[in-house]
């Protein structure tokens, strides 16, 4: 299966084939220059490896996995490496690994030298299902995630099916939200693929369909000046509870980021019978229907995020299945969206 994300001269095709990561050399220019495989401690070495096998001029750098690679730190040591390797303006780098990998590495190729040729291979469900496209590549600021980063569009996309056997199930179960939301957001068919039929079995249609919603949001609104605020539902409600209760640097029995996102969807929902629905299907995979944190806290990071900052802030609802609509609420408004009542502080 294949996807091309049109994006004129930045256009690049998204190839979904089990093994494809041995294939990579068909899809770029991996013989003529120097490859640099960006991975993480927690990747198989065995992905990295195939790619290297391809690379006559090639090299794998390693980063601790977690979050916490996505630091200025980290990003610098990346850099260093890679002007090490005495890499030029021609020269790859090829992301192997999760979205922690896809972000870091994808603002390193964005930065480097002004900009350098980038190749994503995602080898987790969240990365296949959603951040390996659309060209938004960031690291966080202590606490603060994703806030330094570039729009910086991939060559090509490789999803490769087969890495996913090794990921264990959790983090399986995690992206599968990010696909719950597109189902819900834009595609009715997708959503019904978790009502009736188990996930693992039917992962290929999933990850496909999934990418094809995002393509389509990008695609119309590539910088999000408008339409691609649709693919944050879920999203600021989610990062408040992931900023309460997410996994983060020594706190690591948190919240994984699909699982905060899913949790956020549920009150974006107006209608009651599909947020039943949904929350059945939280219920068969294992994911999170109850937050277990202090609502008031996450009201208290949503009021302080230094992204959301003022009066108002922009929510988005999903009406019914497929359908979705931008809100300017008061911020006075979010406790109620929260579910805490007001005699409550
Ligand atoms: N750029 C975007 O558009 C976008 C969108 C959504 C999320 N994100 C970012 O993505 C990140 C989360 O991505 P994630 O959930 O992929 O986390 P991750 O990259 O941390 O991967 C999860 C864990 O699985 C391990 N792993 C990866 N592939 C594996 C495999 N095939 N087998 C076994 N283990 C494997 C990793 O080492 C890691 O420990 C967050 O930083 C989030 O901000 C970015
Ligand atoms: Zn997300």
């Amino acid at each position: 299966m294949k996807l091309t994300m049109q994006l004129g001269s930045r256009s690049y095709d998204i190839i979904l084939k089990s093994g494809c990561l041995a294939n990579l050399y068909q899809f770029a220019n991996v013989a003529n220059r120097k490859v640099f495989i960006l991975t993480d401690s927690g990747v198989p070495e065995q992905y990295a490896q195939t790619v290297l096998a391809q690379c006559p001029n090639g090299m794998v750098y390693t980063v601790p996995q977690g979050e916490a690679s996505k630091s200025l730190k980290v990003y610098g040591q990346v850099l260093q490496a890679m002007l090490e390797f005495n890499m030029t303006r021609k020269d790859l780098l090829v992301a192997v690994g999760g979205g922690v990998v896809g972000d870091l590495g994808g603002f390193c190729a964005a930065s480097y030298m002004r900009g350098i040729d980038f190749v994503n291979c995602p080898t987790t469900t969240l990365s296949q299902i959603d951040s390996s496209i659309g060209g938004k590549t960031a690291i966080d600021l202590g606490e603060t995630k994703n806030i330094v980063g570039a729009f910086w569009q991939p060559k090509v996309v490789l999803v490769d099916f087969d890495t996913l056997a090794t990921l264990p199930r959790r983090h399986f179960v995690n992206g599968l939200a990010e696909a719950i939301k597109a189902g819900l957001i834009a595609d009715p068919e997708l959503f019904a693929l978790f009502e009736c039929e188990h996930p693992e079995e039917n992962i290929e249609r999933i990850i496909y369909r999934s990418l094809r919603v995002k393509k389509n949001v990008v695609e119309n609104d590539e910088h999000e000046q408008g339409q691609r605020a649709c693919l944050n539902f879920g999203h600021t409600i989610g990062h408040g509870i992931e900023a309460v209760k997410g996994v983060r640097g020594r706190r690591t029995n948190g919240l994984f980021h699909g699982e905060c996102v899913a949790l956020g969807m549920l009150p974006m929902i107006e209608d009651k019978s599909l947020v039943r629905r949904t929350r059945a299907i939280y219920r068969t995979l294992g994911l999170p229907t109850r937050t277990g944190v202090d609502k008031n806290k996450v009201l208290s990071y949503m009021q302080h995020d230094k992204k959301s900052a003022g009066s108002t802030i922009t929510v988005i609802k999903v009406p019914g299945l497929g359908c979705w609509r931008a809100d300017k609420i008061p911020m006075t408004e979010l406790p109620a969206l929260l579910g805490i009542k007001e005699n409550e502080d």
